[in-house]
């Protein structure tokens, strides 16, 4: 029996297979990308990472495929999206969802750490930049010895494919709409609205360039550009 409040288990499970496909949408390539990513981390470490910190991890999907790759891995989903925590909550319950806002600095001592990895896919585009570049400085205090930051979102430099012609509403407001339509979901939804009131992407977009620089300043000393592919570039940093 599903309670009226507690969105059923093949409800949570479409919705987070249908964020996949609306985010494939925005990110083509997105599967060769992070493979690219978790290949680096094993490199970077010479083992498969233990600790994984997820920034902006939404409702889990990223977590669930490091998961699929390290069984053994202990994973943490850090967002400021209470309803789609409470997917990653409902979808993985072997993973630490955190409630935090990368906005300002407060989200530190929320994260935890030291982690292995820290990922941000897809993330960093809703901070301004100034805060971008703190949130690099940020991001390094996280990390362990050997460990890595990986990076991914829409850069200047990444060339661009085709646009695919999908008329009436982006797909973004439709996965939303679809969620919204879901009584068991109100609640969620409500916290939602109060927790990320007044919240807008900054929609920045750097270069590759800059991203390695805001890096190199926050005292990164090994930049790499893993995976360019669609306006969308993935880059690895280490101290
Ligand atoms: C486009 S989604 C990408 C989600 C996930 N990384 C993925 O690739 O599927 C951006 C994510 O960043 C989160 N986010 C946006 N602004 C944030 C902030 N200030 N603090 C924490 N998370 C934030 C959103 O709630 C959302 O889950």
């Amino acid at each position: 029996m599903t309670m009226a409040n507690t969105p059923a288990p093949e409800d949570v499970a479409r919705w987070r297979r249908d964020w996949e496909t609306m985010m494939r949408h925005y990110q083509p390539g997105r599967d060769d990308l992070l493979a690219a990513g978790l290949t680096a981390a094993e490199q970077a470490h010479g083992r498969a990472p233990e600790r994984v910190l997820d920034v902006g991890g939404g409702p889990g999907t990223t977590a669930e495929a490091v998961l699929r790759r390290w069984p053994d891995a202990h994973v943490t989903v850090l967002d400021i999206d209470p309803a789609l925590l409470a997917l990653t909550n409902a979808a993985l319950p072997r993973v630490r969802t955190v409630l935090a806002d990368i906005g300002s600095p407060g989200w530190l001592p929320a994260a935890g750490g030291p982690y292995d990895l820290v990922l941000a896919l897809m993330t960093l585009h809703y901070l301004p930049e100034d805060r971008v570049r703190d949130w690099y400085v940020e991001a390094g205090h996280l990390l362990a010895p050997q460990g890595l930051l990986l990076v991914s979102d829409a850069m200047h430099d990444a060339p661009v494919s085709s646009k695919s012609q999908s008329g009436g509403m982006d797909p973004w407001t439709l996965w939303w709409a679809a969620l919204s339509a879901q009584p068991s979901m109100a609640p969620l939804l409500t916290e939602r609205a109060v927790t990320l009131s007044g919240l807008k992407s900054a929609e920045f977009v750097a270069s590759t360039d800059w991203h390695g620089e805001a890096a190199r300043r926050a005292k990164f000393g090994e930049t790499a550009v893993l995976h360019l592919h669609a306006g969308h570039a993935l880059m690895a940093f280490r101290r």
